[in-house]
């Protein structure tokens, strides 16, 4: 799916893979370029990813807008293989501007280490919704709805092989079920042709639950890994 209003204006940033995008890459001095072309000419060719993020920065498309401190586009390499999704930013984040800077973060940064040899800079880390539900309650329908074209269009551009769907709101998201998470995990799905996705616990749900999340999350990602280094064949 492309956002009609995501697809018309071409950036000063660059077209397509490879140049960045969102508040955790170094946008610098063309984000303002960036800004300034991308209103000044119609050019019919799609966003770069860095474009989208400038585009998003003043998203007004639902309620959190109001509440939020900044919008939280996503980070890490817009050219990654691997893309993790989260539900929405925590009060950290928002602070931040930067996804998963938290708690689980920083569980997410060791568990994505110690099993996959990974850091964020290898792959790209998004959320369901961009802007921090007030008082870290769930994101509603309206809002995740609201904030589907922003998650489409970095899907669309980063192309990643390998999604790792992270907790209930992305999982039943992309999978369009209404399946819970422990339900669903434990494998992974093709999601759109050659892409793979596995659903995995929210790390959270880790902190919260200890031993047998943590176990769980772990041999997820081994999937994940295996399905980035040896395809569909590996899981
Ligand atoms: N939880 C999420 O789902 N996303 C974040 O960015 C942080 C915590």
């Amino acid at each position: 799916m492309s956002s009609p209003a995501l697809s018309v204006r071409r950036s000063a940033g660059g077209s397509g893979r490879g140049d960045g995008g969102g508040n955790g890459t170094n946008v610098g001095e063309g984000r303002f370029v960036t800004r300034a072309v991308s209103r000044a000419y119609d050019h019919s060719v799609p966003l770069s990813l860095a474009a989208v993020a400038d585009e998003a920065a003043d998203c007004p498309r639902c309620r959190l807008a109001e509440s939020r401190t900044q919008v939280v586009f996503g980070m890490g390499s817009p050219t990654a293989d691997l893309m993790f999704i989260g539900e929405g930013p925590g009060a950290e984040e928002d602070r931040q501007g930067l996804p998963f800077v938290g708690r689980s973060g920083q569980l997410l940064d060791r568990l994505m280490l110690e099993e996959m040899g990974l850091t964020r800079e290898h792959c790209y880390i998004a959320n369901v919704v961009k802007c921090r539900p007030p008082g870290n309650r769930d994101p509603l329908p309206d809002e995740i709805t609201a904030c589907r074209p922003w998650l489409e269009a970095q899907l669309e551009r980063i192309a990643p092989r390998v999604i790792v769907t992270l907790g209930n709101f992305s999982s039943k998201l992309l999978l369009e079920t209404k399946v819970g998470i422990t339900k669903l995990r434990g494998r992974s799905y093709e999601w759109r042709p050659g892409v793979h996705l596995v659903p995995t616990l929210h790390p959270a749900a880790v902190l919260r639950g200890g031993g047998g999340p943590m176990a769980q999350v772990r041999a997820d990602l081994v999937r994940a890994k295996l399905l980035l280094t040896q395809g569909a064949n590996a899981c």
